[in-house]
């Protein structure tokens, strides 16, 4: 079986894999486009982007859908696999290698980690990241970053909180990857122990040299940061309901505890909100979380613009496989897509899985 371990094409399936430089350029773009949009409104005409998502979405989708339109292409897709020939049994591969030939570049939401990776195994034209799993998110990631831009006027030394579930949280992991490459910032974690940072999460931190700290309570640290990305608790991504159950409500932010918090703080969330923000936040002026959703398909239209100028074609896979080793994550992709190459770098004293990051044993 043939697979594209070395794509033809610029993938955004995680940051961190392209250069820091290239993901400023975005940023940049997305400003600009901004403050101008009807400058970039034939800047994709001719243009299709194939919208494959396998997960619900509200914000991702629609943005993309209309960054796209903006930018004068068209849109197909799917937005429930149920009604698309996934419901017959049809593998990722297989739908990826015939969606990207209608289309110029896709887009793809999916519930296992590592699925844009293995997507883009066999796709014709570039990929685009919109969620995999509890794995990663980098165009909310883009969001994140285009609004702190805006909001704060710089991206480095910022003291920036996170609080909520950031086990499963992909939004949280791609922030955290992405934050840790800019200089001076440093990370407060606000969770209960169960829903903490994943451990491959601190040590990427920790090898950039960001200092972090974790805490139990949004009162005892809100004073510190200069932002705060309250998150859901990812109830779909849990092992049974009794484990979610426990963890519902226990971080609140409302407006006692922004009492406390510096003037020009900045509170941002990826949404859909649950319950973690009260409503009485979104009239303080440093509530920026609806503005963050409208920066986020102007993030898009810059990102489209530069995935199809296709200056950073990718290499994929650069490991190798292992007889006998597999991913232990019982959400990698690799345990459903069973043709997929099983490949791991090899990170000295253990394996890393190239789809979903997670660590295995190597090989006695
Ligand atoms: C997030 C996601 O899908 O991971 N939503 C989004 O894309 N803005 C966050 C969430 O669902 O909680």
């Amino acid at each position: 079986m043939s697979f594209n371990t070395l794509s033809r094409f610029t993938n955004l399936i995680d940051l961190n894999a392209l250069p820091v430089e290239w993901w400023k350029d975005v940023i940049d773009l997305g400003v600009k486009i901004a403050d101008n949009p009807e400058q970039y409104a034939r800047a994709c005409e001719g243009r299709i982007m194939a919208a494959l998502f396998y997960e619900p979405s509200t914000r991702t989708q629609l943005s993309f859908q209309a960054a796209m339109k903006r930018l004068g292409g068209a849109v197909i897709g799917f937005d429930n696999p149920e009604t698309s020939s996934v419901a017959k049994g049809e593998v990722l591969k297989d739908t990826a290698k015939v969606v990207s030939g209608y289309s110029d570049i896709m887009v793809m939401r999916h519930n296992m980690d590592g699925s844009a990776k293995a997507a883009a195994l066999s796709a014709d034209c570039p990929i685009i990241n919109a969620g995999d799993g509890g794995h990663l998110h980098p165009t909310q990631t883009l969001t994140d970053l285009l609004t702190l831009r805006k909001e704060k006027g710089r991206i480095k030394n910022l003291v920036i909180g996170i609080c909520g579930d950031l086990k499963y949280g992909r939004t949280v992991h791609s922030l955290c990857k992405a934050l840790a490459c800019f200089e001076g910032t440093r990370f407060v974690f606000i969770s209960t122990p169960e829903l903490s940072i994943p451990a491959y999460i601190k040590s990427i931190i920790n090898e950039k040299g960001c200092p972090y700290k974790e805490a139990d309570s949004i009162e005892a640290v809100i004073g510190e940061l200069d932002m705060l990305y309250m998150t859901r608790i990812q109830k779909e991504r849990f092992p049974s309901a009794k484990e979610y159950e426990s963890q519902i409500d226990v971080f609140i932010l409302d407006a006692e505890k922004m009492k406390k918090a510096k003037s020009d703080l900045c509170v941002l969330h990826p949404l859909p909100r649950v319950d973690e923000i009260t409503y009485e936040v979104d009239n303080d002026p440093r509530a920026k979380y609806f503005k963050q959703a409208t920066y986020g398909m102007y993030a898009r239209m810059a990102l489209i613009i530069r995935i199809l100028e296709n200056r950073h074609p990718a290499v994929l896979l650069a490991g190798k496989t292992y007889d006998g080793v597999n991913c232990p994550n019982e959400n990698c992709i690799t345990q459903k897509e069973c043709y997929l190459p099983k490949s791991f770098v090899d990170r000295g004293g253990f394996l890393e899985c190239e789809y979903c990051e997670r660590t295995a044993a190597k090989p006695g």
